[in-house]
């Protein structure tokens, strides 16, 4: 019996072991944490239950039948994130470079699976080369079925991916269909086909850095949600996002003890808004100073920063916040924050996080750059998301809220619940000078004529007045007690309950 029992502690010694320690000091010297020191960092002290230990591969060729390490590059299982509890896998690089066959690949599907089932998050820790070469098809089969699980658990469950090395090729579809993906400065890429390759048929010389970095990812190309300075700041960060978010789509977010008064007044947001209205300010200041504690998550922070994304709570209870910035291109609309905020409405909604959303919006981007690319079809992206999004939604119009884009930023005429203007909103077709401009053409050679105009304008359009007498707008409220009303309408709408008619799926203009 003693001997089985040390024959068991020495086999899980040497699968602990992974690739061995030569490998383990080179991860290290690279910056890297190991597979089991990532899930270490990531889960609740002592949670994990690992699965699958001891699975290997059976490929036979090239030789891989005398190189079958234990776990085959990858470590699954479940533990728990502030008590609860979320499955996991992370990619071991210093066996075989983390590279996936049928068996890994079967690893993770039993855990997405066992996620689906018992209604818990997944997180994949991303460390790979690949498909694993020796075995050709069958590790593109073990892929696809990894990807056909993606798509089944995309919003039944959240699913987060964190690449903390080489993500490269038809690897990436995996983390693409995940809900957010998160990255390491300098030590981690996505590409679907790499430098060499790349030179090989553009002719064009570029860096793994530059073509699938972190920076490219966050900030060119949206693929990734946020960029950490290492393992470490990354997986601390995963744990603070899991706290905002509901274990799966039949639950609610979780509710966390609060410390900030749901009334407490903010008397400066009272002067947040310039009196000149061409003059910027910092949206983040009215949600910072509306989230309990100021705690605001934001999602996609470097990316189309003319509109904001993240998660508060409010009375404890997460708030998907999107909100046009000022500061930024005047808060515009254009296709990069339409589809940016499109996505997160869409998440939110799956699972049935409440949606406040802050306006301040002068229109649409115009141009042919926007044209040529189809904002048309990007910002009806935006539109549908609010428009089918049955969560409880509050809308706070502060200033601008012009044309088109005042009924896509969750208007009341797409099912918003609570429409709230600050006195200081402006809500029409167009700005004064514009709308002048056009009605008026006539007298555009008389200045004084067409300034003329343009006061009557503003005198009639330039306020929440009007739409408040149309019943769009619920209520003109004071911009310092913004918190306590939100947090109110919000509280009065936790047992909403809004359907959609029957259909198989929707087909939101991709
Ligand atoms: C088998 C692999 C492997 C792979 C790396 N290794 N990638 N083994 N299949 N795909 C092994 C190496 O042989 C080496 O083994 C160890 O992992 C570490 O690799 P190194 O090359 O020494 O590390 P490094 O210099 O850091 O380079 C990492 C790397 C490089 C950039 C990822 O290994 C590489 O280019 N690998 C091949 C990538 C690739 O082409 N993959 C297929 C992509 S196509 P030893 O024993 O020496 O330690 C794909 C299709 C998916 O993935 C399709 C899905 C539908």
């Amino acid at each position: 019996m003693k001997d089985i029992l040390s024959e068991l502690e020495d086999r899980r010694k040497d699968a602990r072991l992974g690739g061995g320690q030569r490998r383990i000091d080179a991860q290290h010297g690279r910056g890297k944490l190991t597979a089991r020191e990532r899930i270490e960092l990531l889960l609740d002290e002592d949670s994990f239950e690992e699965f699958d230990m001891f699975v290997s591969h059976r490929c036979t060729d090239f030789g891989m039948e005398n190189q079958r390490p234990a776990g085959d590059g990858v470590v699954t299982g479940w533990g728990t994130i502030n008590g609860r509890m979320v499955y996991v896998f992370s990619q071991d690089f210093t066996v075989l470079g983390g590279s996936v066959s049928a068996t890994h690949a079967m690893k993770i599907c039993k855990i997405m699976d066992m996620a689906m089932q018992n209604g818990a998050p997944v997180i994949g820790i991303n460390d790979s080369g690949g498909a694993r070469i020796q075995e050709g098809v069958d590790s593109l089969a073990g892929y696809g079925e990894v990807f056909e699980r993606n798509i089944m658990a995309s919003g039944v469950v959240p699913q987060i991916s964190v690449i903390m090395g080489p993500c490269a090729g038809g690897a990436v579809y995996s983390p693409a269909m995940t809900d957010f993906i998160f990255m390491v400065k300098d030590s981690s890429y996505m590409f679907v086909t790499g430098p060499d390759v790349v030179k090989t048929v553009t002719n064009e010389v570029v860096t793994a850095e530059e073509l699938g970095g972190a920076s490219t990812h966050t900030k060119k190309s949206s693929v990734a949600d946020g960029a950490f300075e290492n393992d470490v700041e990354a997986l601390a960060e995963v744990r603070r996002l899991v706290d905002f978010l509901p274990l799966n789509n039949r639950e609610k977010p979780p509710v966390r003890p609060f410390f900030d008064d749901v009334a407490r007044v903010e008397e400066s947001l009272d002067t947040l808004v310039p009196e000149n209205p061409n003059l910027p300010y910092d949206m983040k200041e009215l949600i910072l100073k509306m989230a309990d504690e100021g705690d605001f998550y934001e999602i996609q922070e470097e990316f189309a920063k003319n509109i904001i994304t993240g998660f508060i709570r409010l009375e404890g209870q997460t708030v998907g916040v999107v909100a046009n910035q000022p500061l930024v291109l005047a808060g515009v609309l254009d296709i990069d924050s339409a589809r940016k905020a499109a996505r997160f409405v869409r998440f939110c909604d799956a699972f049935e996080i409440p949606i406040l959303t802050l306006v301040d919006v002068p229109g649409f981007l115009p141009g042919t750059g926007q044209e040529y690319r189809g904002v048309i079809k990007h910002g009806a992206k935006l539109l549908f998301a609010y428009g089918e999004a049955t969560v409880p939604k509050v809308t706070v119009i502060t200033r601008k809220a012009y044309g088109g884009a005042y009924v896509v930023m969750a208007s009341k005429h797409l099912r918003a619940d609570v429409n709230y203007a600050w006195p200081t909103s402006e809500i029409a077709v167009m700005g004064a000078k514009g709308a002048t401009e056009i009605i008026h053409r006539a007298d555009l050679n008389d200045p004084e004529k067409i300034a003329a105009h343009a006061a009557e304008y503003e005198d009639r359009f330039a306020n929440p007045f009007v739409a408040a007498e149309r019943g769009f707008i619920d209520e003109v409220i004071q911009p310092r007690s913004t918190r306590r009303r939100v947090a109110r309408a919000f509280a009065s709408l936790r047992s909403k309950q809004s359907k959609m008619p029957w259909k198989k799926h929707d087909n939101i203009p991709l």
